[in-house]
């Protein structure tokens, strides 16, 4: 086990606004966790503290040496009600973004990562086509106050995740259970990104800065049928690929709309990301339309399988489609006792290397262990460990090999045995 990044590929960190800020309780979240929907009952307003706390993960950062950071803006909390804008939270966000770049870490900003503002869910949020002009007004506000700092931005986290929990599945705000409303609030969100994509290009022209680049953080998976020999296992592979990922896509990059994305006046055919960017975790191996993990593989703490060949797999499909630089805008791993991330980054990392596709940025999911939504604080996922009661923040191992990793600019055998290299490795199974 040995390889080497390349040139062009900067290594760094990825957080969500409401998994980290504490003080949100104006958004749907935060009225999810008072409906008692979050397994730990963990407060999301709490969270990490980051919103006072930011000054020590920035310091964190610069000891680990994180090359970029892809950070979020909470909406509730730019504008708490329709149309007013909290200046002085704008100010706070401009004050940390200042400060990162002097650090060095150049900002990645997500526009929307699972949170709506309260008055925005209670008309409906992203189910209802008119309120995409409530997202656009707060797009254009954001590019305007930060954009003579931020030149990369993601329009919207995960809205597969996003429609399918929230709307289909349930067990996500706003609860809801309807095929047809998922499909709904996929379309829409595919016309908010599309219309977002030119609007933040423009808007960032007109304050005289055409280096713009705009995307979305697509969560993507392997799909594998359970008996590769059985036909209606693979009929269900493909098909629940496309409803959950494929179809959507499609629209959000190219303006294509197919099963369950419906026609709307702004998905037309085009080009909507200057850069792909990629969530990966796991790969799902189903025998019919539910989910499921293969049988005798090895799997993170919440049950998902470990899988690192699908990193490439899920980005080479994409690239195939748009061909433009990839972000890996998330990858990580939920360990609760930081026994297997070190290796779990080297490994997904050496088959991007290695993959001859043209991967700019590893994000990695997460710094700080956050708030995990309906998992509360009980999964952990970050490089360094927070002690929710003390709020201490302690570099894990993980971490610290991150950070070699990043000073080495690779990973050696002598490296990989030091962090990575179980004490079975190499005996017979
Ligand atoms: C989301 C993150 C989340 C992570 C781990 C992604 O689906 O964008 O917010 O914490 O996965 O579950």
């Amino acid at each position: 086990m040995e390889f080497q990044l390349k040139d062009n590929l900067l290594l760094g960190a990825a957080a969500a606004a409401t998994q980290i800020e504490g003080g949100d309780q104006n958004n749907n979240w935060y009225d999810w966790y008072r409906q008692g929907y979050i397994k730990d009952d963990a407060d999301p307003s709490v969270a990490t503290e980051h919103w006072e706390r930011w000054r020590e993960d920035l310091a964190l950062m610069r000891e680990i040496g994180i090359q970029c950071y892809r950070m979020g803006v909470e909406w509730s909390r730019v504008e708490p009600a329709d149309g007013f804008f909290d200046e002085k939270a704008i100010a706070r966000y401009r004050e940390e973004i200042q400060a990162l770049r002097d650090a060095g870490i150049p900002v990645l900003l997500t526009l929307h990562h699972f949170s709506n503002p309260l008055w925005l869910e209670e008309r409906g949020g992203f189910s209802v086509r008119d309120n995409i002009t409530y997202y656009l007004r707060y797009v254009r506000k954001m590019v305007e106050c930060l954009g003579d700092l931020v030149s990369e931005y993601v329009t919207i986290n995960e809205p597969n995740v996003y429609a399918f929990n929230g709307y289909f599945e349930g067990t996500w705000p706003p609860g809801r259970k309807s095929f047809l409303e998922m499909s709904r609030v996929m379309t829409n969100m595919a016309a908010a990104h599309i219309e977002a994509y030119g609007l933040i290009r423009k808007t960032r022209l007109q304050m005289g800065f055409g280096d713009t680049r705009v995307g979305f953080a697509n969560h993507l998976r392997v799909f594998a049928p359970k008996d590769q020999e059985n036909p209606l296992h693979r009929f269900w592979a493909s098909r629940v690929e496309q409803l959950f990922q494929g179809s959507l896509t499609r629209a959000m990059c190219m303006g294509r709309t197919a099963f369950p994305i419906g026609k709307h006046p702004s998905i037309v055919p085009g080009r909507y990301c200057d850069f792909l960017g990629v969530n990966y975790y796991t790969r799902s191996t189903v025998s019919g339309p539910a989910d499921g993990v293969a049988e005798g593989r090895p799997v993170n703490d919440l049950g998902w399988e470990i899988y690192p060949e699908g990193i490439e797999a899920v980005c080479r499909k994409m690239y195939e489609l748009v061909q433009r630089p990839i972000y890996i805008t998330e990858n990580g791993v939920c360990d609760n006792t930081d026994a297997f991330r070190a290796r779990y980054i080297a490994e997904h990392l050496k088959v991007l290397c290695e993959s001859g596709l043209p991967v700019e940025r590893y994000y990695h999911w997460c710094f700080c262990d956050n708030w995990e939504w309906v998992e509360g604080n009980a999964a952990r996922f970050g490089l360094v460990h927070v002690d929710y009661e003390s709020q201490r923040r302690t570099v894990k191992r993980s971490g610290r090999f991150y950070q070699r990793v990043i000073e080495e600019r690779g990973v050696s055998e002598a490296l990989w045995r030091e962090f990575c290299a179980y004490p079975t490795d190499g005996e017979e199974t």
